[in-house]
This record gives C-alpha cells, structure tokens and sequence, in this order.
C-alpha cells in the first residue's frame, strides 16, 4: 500500500524558512505551565541546545512556581497571557511549546505563527475542523515550522505497524476497528479543564480518541475521510456518584462535566477503507477491543493497552497464508531505551534548526481533527455527516 502521508496534502511544513545557527542554543518558551508542560520542560532541560527563556499562564504565578518547581532560574514569566509573552521581542525566542487546555490551542497557535515563531502544538490538535484551517492558514503565512505534539508515533512498535502495513503483507486494506478505553478514567488529577467544555470542548473523544486514530491512519498514509456516522455520551462523567471523581468533589465534577466521556463512529476513508472506532474514559468494560487492520493478504492484530498509553499492549499478530496454510507470525514488543516525550522535543527542535519538515505535519493531523469534527457533528445531528474539509 502507497504511502499516501506526504502527497496531495497541504504540505506547508516542506517550504518553512527556519533554519537557525547552530552555533548558538534555540530561545524556547513555555506557553501554559499546567501539568502537562512538566513534561515539555524535563525534556527541553535535557537538550544541550535550548535555552528556555520565559513562561506563561493565564493563572498569576502558576509560571513563576512552575519553573521555581523544576530549579530553572533566569525565566521571565510576569505575562497575563501568551499575547503578552509573545509580543515581548527582547526575548528574540525561536520556538513555543503550547501546552494550554484544548481550546486554548488554536489561538496561542496562531499568535505565535504570526509572530514568526516555530511552535510545538499539544495534542489535540484543535477542537474543531475550522480551528485546524485556520491553525494551518497562519503556518503558510509564516512558514515556519509547527508539529502537533503526538508523541507515541516515535514509538518502535507504532513505527512497526507503518512498516508491516506498508510492507505489503497485509494486501490492500479494507476494514480496520481502532480505539480504546478505560473503565474508569477521566481525567481529573489537576482540577476541571479537561472536563469543562469552555477549556477542553473535546472528552474522551477529542484527548486519547486522537491517539487512536493517528496510529491507524499513519500507518495507511492518512487517507481522505469522506463521511462519518457519529455517536458521543456522557453518562460518567456527569454522574454524580461516579467512583472515579475523589469522593469530596464528585458532585462539583460532575455538575461541571460538558463534554463527551464515550464516542463511537463508522467512517468512510477514500481507497475505500473503512474505519470502526469507539474509545472511552470511562465504561463497563476493560477494553472496547484491540485495534485489527484487516486486508486482502493478512489481517493484523494490535493488542489494547488498559488505557491509551502511547504503544501495543502485547506481541502484534499478523494472520496470513502461506503456500495454503493458515499461520500466524507474532511480532515481538520493542523495548525502547529512551522517552518518548525527549523524542518528540529533540525530533521538534531539529526540524526548527534545521528548516525541515515538521515531525507531525498538520497536513496529516488535519484529516484527524476532520474526523473528530465529523463525529461531533454527526452525533449532534443524529444522522451521517459529509467531511468538508475548506482550502487552507
Ligand atoms: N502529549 C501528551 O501526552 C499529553 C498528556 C496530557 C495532556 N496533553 C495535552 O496538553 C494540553 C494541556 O493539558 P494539561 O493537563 O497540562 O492542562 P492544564 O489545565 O494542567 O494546563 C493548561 C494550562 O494552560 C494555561 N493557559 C490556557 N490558556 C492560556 C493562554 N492563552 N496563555 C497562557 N496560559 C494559558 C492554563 O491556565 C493552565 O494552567 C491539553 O490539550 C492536553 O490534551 C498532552
């Protein structure tokens, strides 16, 4: 099967004009010191070629305690918002890492490419399609370089799954069932934005739903998505004695609780492949199953991990003929040696000094986030939904 990832999409990554002396260290700041951003900044800290020079959050002094907490001296943080920090050109910075709340994600994004800075997106995306238009708007305008922040692509067995579809052994695809789950896991371990709709507008759907569609459809290229039947719920997460909320705050959560915690969705890609997909935070079940990518030659097998952690749960298997006989070949697990977050901040932080390609182009995240825009709004409206994706 072609690998369809680099052709016909709007691959504006190709042309940034980034590349930056590689005498001197990168300037980086750190847009949203929330918990996610303790990641970014162990991994940065690890990089002998980055400096990081301030910080941002919306909460007076969050920024400021932030980087107190990880012993990182010299960061200017006195900023109401990222406007404000990017507006400050005495901080000459190369590149953002943007670790706001989901809603968040399109305007700091977009702020930031028109300021002429390389950006490191989180994950999701955006919450909507035209958020993802507009995101990649600004990147032509700029040409510099923005990579959404997916770091279990750098996994060995993810990269494996690629490499056997690929590879040919699977035949033409036709029909794959991806997703995941928890029985009881919605995120809440720092407070609400990931529940409330005005800060994560996306669940379950929009948090691990993205993973799962981005380790199949970057395996089969990222083809086209044409239409989509969509379901969403939220029978968790607004139940007020759900045993997943800390008891002292269950019915706060619950009250406050907007958005999806299970999606469901039948999606029609071109080529003629389809794709079954469920995920969930929380649900009566362990799993809603492994992820199966079913062709005319072989069929493969991707087993789940308990919840949506960033590589396979087991050995994949790949179930075949060979001259009339039904086998099956197990592909053992790879170990890998190094994190997968200091992987996504090196591979980053190379496409800037560099001027190359960005390691997760928008130009493929963008069918993700058609795909996640599609399944809300099919949900809402009951019915199948066309993907319309505008020009950039
Ligand atoms: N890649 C991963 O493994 C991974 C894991 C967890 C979360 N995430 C993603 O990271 C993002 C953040 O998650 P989190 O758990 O850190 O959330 P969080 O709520 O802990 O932190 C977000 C912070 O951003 C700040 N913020 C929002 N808008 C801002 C703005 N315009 N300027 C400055 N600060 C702003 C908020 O005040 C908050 O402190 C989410 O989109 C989430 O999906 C990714």
């Amino acid at each position: 099967m072609a690998d369809k990832s680099m052709e016909g999409l709007n691959d504006f990554t190709a042309k940034a004009e980034s590349k930056v002396d590689s005498s001197r260290k990168l300037r980086v700041a750190i847009i949203g010191c929330g918990w996610i951003a303790g990641s970014h900044i162990k991994s940065y800290l690890a990089q002998p070629d980055v400096e990081i020079v301030a910080g941002a959050d919306l909460i007076p002094g969050k920024a400021a305690a932030f980087f107190a907490k990880y012993g990182v001296e010299g960061v200017k943080t006195d900023y109401a918002n990222d406007e404000e920090l990017i507006a400050d050109k005495s901080l000459n910075l190369d590149a953002v890492s943007i670790c706001t709340y989901n809603r968040q994600h399109a305007p700091c994004a977009i702020h930031a490419l028109d300021a002429g800075l390389n950006v490191l997106l989180e994950k999701p995306f955006t919450v909507t399609l035209d958020e993802a238009v507009e995101v990649m708007r600004a990147e032509k305008r700029s040409g510099k370089v923005i990579s959404i922040g997916f770091q279990p692509r750098l996994d060995a067995n993810m990269q494996k799954i690629k490499e056997i579809v690929q590879s040919g052994v699977l035949g033409d695809i036709y029909y794959i069932q991806t997703g995941g789950g928890r029985r009881r896991g919605i995120p809440t371990p720092f407070g609400t934005t990931f529940i409330e709709d005005e800060t994560a507008g996306l669940g379950a759907l929009g948090d691990i739903g993205c993973y799962s569609l981005d380790m199949v459809l970057n395996a089969i290229g990222y083809p086209k998505p044409l239409t989509v039947t969509g379901y969403k719920s939220a029978f968790f997460g607004k139940d007020p004695n759900y045993c997943g909320y800390r008891a002292d705050k269950r019915a706060e959560y619950a009250k406050k609780f907007g958005v999806d915690d299970f999606a469901a969705a039948f999606i029609r890609l071109e080529g003629g492949i389809i794709l079954d997909f469920r995920i969930a935070w929380a649900m009566n079940l362990d799993t809603p199953g492994d992820t199966i990518i079913l062709g005319t030659k072989g069929g493969l097998r991707i087993p789940s991990t308990e919840c949506w952690n960033g590589t396979v749960g087991g050995p994949m298997k790949i179930y075949h003929e060979v001259c009339g006989q039904q086998v099956e070949t197990e592909i053992p697990v790879i170990k890998m040696n190094q994190g997968l977050f200091d992987l996504k901040i090196r591979s980053f932080l190379d496409a800037v000094k560099n001027g190359t390609k960005a390691p997760v182009p928008t130009s493929q995240i963008l069918y993700n986030q058609a795909i996640i825009d599609g399944i809300a709004k099919s949900a809402e409206c009951g019915r199948e939904v066309e993907i319309e994706i505008p020009e950039i």
